[in-house]
């Protein structure tokens, strides 16, 4: 095992903290939406890490298995019912992760023992779905983190096989798309890495070809991207895939993606309003994209992305008035949609304040009436119809 996995502990940084962000809210969504039906439910961080991080003023930050014992263990109904694994190939970093676990047993004797593994993802959830199927085991709703540090171990073979063995099996992992650049960039060189990534030789012989005819940098990573998305659509039960972007921090190319794979719409859409609000652009308004070497807070004049969202609601109202449910429920659960309820009702709410958008009644004909403010922000419930006036 490498010297930078372990080294990779040693600092907290804001992309880090993003990342935890999104795994901490869509967790607490997921499991709240299973518990109502399902008597187990399983976390599953496949690279588990040493359960800690350690801050730039030396202070311990929770990692990820942290973060999701914490939450479990803070709900009675989640601590009966939800189930750990954590797997951690590094034997220094897994020691570590024991005694993180040691301790956090001694607080909190109410949640279940986790099965923890010294060993790789892949090897380990070959091995544990083996013995659920010979067992004849049923298998549980599992969410899957997938956080490797590199591109090496991850399986597409696995994760197929994770999505395959249950409808409520989802996975969210860290692409690493300079890694999989970079590693193209080798040709004859690049060995197994991207093949078992990928799943098959000529998959990593097709994505070469389609990177090496893209012409700038940002058409290599979007390849990549929309490569590994289309893979997910295509050859696993997991049609409703998101993406959000992770730039680098000192370049203006992007770093990793954390990709959702999800078998329901709901839980599609509710993690791209989990991403959205993470999001860190120079237009201000959330996204699917985290910002680093490129964000600046200098009030922009001009804002493409968020006037295509905006002119993309507007074309939507051409044929008439619309309910906002509309928006925020039917529009934002189609596989192809990359936009939340959050864009929606911030477009919504931006266009009527410019006159462009006018919101009625339920009744779709008569003017709304006088709408409650939260937070000193006007509210627009899905009841609503908006029109052009
Ligand atoms: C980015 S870190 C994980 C961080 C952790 N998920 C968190 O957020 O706190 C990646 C971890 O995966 C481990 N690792 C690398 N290859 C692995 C593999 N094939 N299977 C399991 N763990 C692996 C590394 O030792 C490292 O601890």
């Amino acid at each position: 095992m490498s010297q930078s996995d372990r080294e990779h502990f040693e600092s907290y940084r804001p992309q880090t903290l993003a990342k935890h962000t999104i795994l901490k809210n869509y967790i607490t969504a997921y499991f709240q939406i299973l518990k109502q039906d399902e008597e187990r439910i399983y976390y599953v961080d496949g690279f588990a890490g040493r359960g800690t991080y350690t801050a730039d003023d030396g202070s311990p930050v929770p990692g990820s298995p942290r973060h999701a014992l914490d939450l479990i263990a803070s709900n009675p109904e989640l601590a009966a019912k939800v189930r750990t694994i954590f797997i951690e190939q590094d034997d220094k970093l897994f020691a570590q992760l024991e005694a993180t676990f040691q301790s956090f047993y001694d607080e909190h004797p109410n949640v279940h023992e986790p099965h923890l593994a010294n060993g790789t993802f892949s090897s380990e959830m070959t091995a544990i779905l083996d013995s659920w199927k010979k067992r004849g085991v049923a298998i549980a709703p599992m969410f899957v983190f997938v956080d490797p540090c590199g591109v090496d171990g991850v399986d597409f073979a696995v994760i197929q096989r994770l999505l395959q063995s249950q409808r409520k099996c989802e996975v969210f992992l860290f692409l690493n798309v300079e890694g999989v650049r970079r590693i193209l960039g080798l040709r004859q060189n690049m060995g197994e890495t991207l093949v078992r990534l990928l799943g098959s030789e000529a998959r990593v012989a097709e994505l070469a070809r389609i990177v090496d005819s893209a012409s700038t940098t940002s058409e290599r990573e979007e390849a990549i991207i929309r490569y590994y998305e289309d893979l997910m659509r295509e050859y696993t039960p997991g049609k409703y895939v998101v993406s959000f972007r992770v730039e680098k921090e000192e370049r203006r190319t992007t770093s990793h993606c954390l990709v959702h794979v999800a078998q329901h719409p709901r839980g599609f859409a509710i993690m791209k309003d989990v991403m959205w609000s993470v999001g860190k652009t120079s237009e201000g308004k959330g996204g699917l994209l985290f910002e680093q070497a490129s964000y600046s807070t200098i009030v922009m004049l001009f804002r493409p992305e968020w006037d295509s969202i905006k002119a993309s609601v507007l074309e939507e109202l051409r044929s008439g008035p619309r309910r906002v449910a509309y928006f925020y429920e039917e529009l934002v659960q189609k596989p192809a949609s990359r936009l939340c309820r959050t864009a929606y009702r911030t477009a919504l709410l931006e266009l009527e304040r410019e006159g462009e958008v006018l919101v009625l009644a339920s009744d779709g004909r008569t003017p709304a009436p006088k709408r409650p403010a939260r937070k000193g922000e006007m509210t627009l419930g899905e009841q609503y119809y908006v029109k052009r006036p």
